[in-house]
């Protein structure tokens, strides 16, 4: 008999509910949310449940009233911490979202240490080596969303340009969740023709940078908090790969070994997830251009993990 698997989600904003919503729209899984704040997350379930019988899901929507509930959870989804106001980075909200990090990361170990670990609280690949080193879970096992978002960002803004099929358009975003992240021209394709061949280099640049300006653009925009559907969408891409065991290739922030000539670096890059999390980083073969940029994004990260290292030893 399969056991049904149980998502748990951490944060119960509005981040987090989107993706219990697609989770009970695609009907993948039961979900749990927690949050710390009163109310919230109690809310947020039966709010979502009420909608159950419309959508005829079998999924069932709870919510926690202590960590101890996530012990049933296959994956646990991290979406807890403060988003960024206008004109802050994302790398500003550090402090503040390593506090709340340490404390998601005691509790896991103590009731969900068998679980794979998505994070998604920002600044993404920094919170992803935090928890990993608050845990000392197998690295695979942690995995930071954020490389699917850029893509799908990069994607939409290359079909816009060329005028296709958002579909018709393959790349990957590696790097790092901020603005070092490299949207890789050189494996961008529009069915299998190279971008360079269709779009000119103003418009490849201007929508590089269009990509990694999305997220703060939202910010702006909004005047009120982060985007949050094409976040959860891909939140629930990696949690569809983990529990069907697709073994798709996702770009995702992982712990390096020596891959790229990178060590121990949490750092976007192609990977395949399955059942167990990350199965295998993938080694591309960049030009020199990429190459450097992604040294210079992993040169940035490994400072902020110094950086976290050094609270570390204070606490
Ligand atoms: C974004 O890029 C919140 O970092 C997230 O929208």
């Amino acid at each position: 008999m399969n056991i049904k698997p149980c998502i748990g989600i951490i944060g119960a904003g509005r981040v987090g509910s989107e993706t219990a919503n697609k989770i009970l729209q695609n009907r993948l899984a039961d979900c749990i949310l927690f949050d710390t704040s009163t109310g919230l997350a109690q809310a947020r379930a039966l709010d979502l449940s009420h909608s159950v019988p419309i959508s005829n899901s079998p999924v069932k929507i709870s919510a926690a009233d202590s960590y101890s509930a996530l012990k049933k959870c296959n994956i646990i989804v991290i979406t807890a911490g403060l988003p960024r106001k206008e004109g802050m980075s994302r790398d500003d909200l550090f402090n503040v979202n390593l506090e709340i990090v340490k404390e998601i990361g005691i509790q896991i170990n103590r009731h969900a240490a068998d679980a794979v670990v998505i994070v998604v609280t920002n600044p993404l690949d920094t919170m992803s080596y935090a928890l990993w080193r608050f845990t000392g879970l197998p690295p695979g096992q942690i995995i930071g969303m954020a490389g699917e978002l850029d893509s799908s960002r990069f994607r939409y803004y290359v079909s816009v340009a060329a005028d296709v099929d958002p579909g018709n358009v393959d790349t990957m975003v590696l790097g790092s969740h901020g603005d070092l992240m490299i949207p890789l021209i050189s494996h961008t394709y529009i069915r299998s023709l190279p971008v360079r061949s269709i779009l000119s280099e103003d418009t490849i640049h201007s929508i590089s940078e269009q990509t990694r300006n999305a997220g703060g653009e939202i910010v702006k925009l909004s005047g009120n908090g982060s985007g949050y559907y094409a976040a959860a969408s891909c939140i629930v891409e990696m949690i569809d790969c983990i529990i069907n065991d697709k073994k798709k290739i996702l770009c995702c922030s992982v712990k390096t070994s020596g891959d790229y000539g990178l060590d121990k670096v949490y750092i976007g890059l192609p990977v395949v997830i399955g059942k167990n999390g990350v199965e295998k980083i993938i080694q591309l073969k960049l030009p020199e251009e990429e190459s450097i940029m992604l040294r210079n994004a992993a040169q940035h990260l490994i400072a902020m993990q110094v950086k976290t290292d050094k609270l570390l030893e204070h606490t």
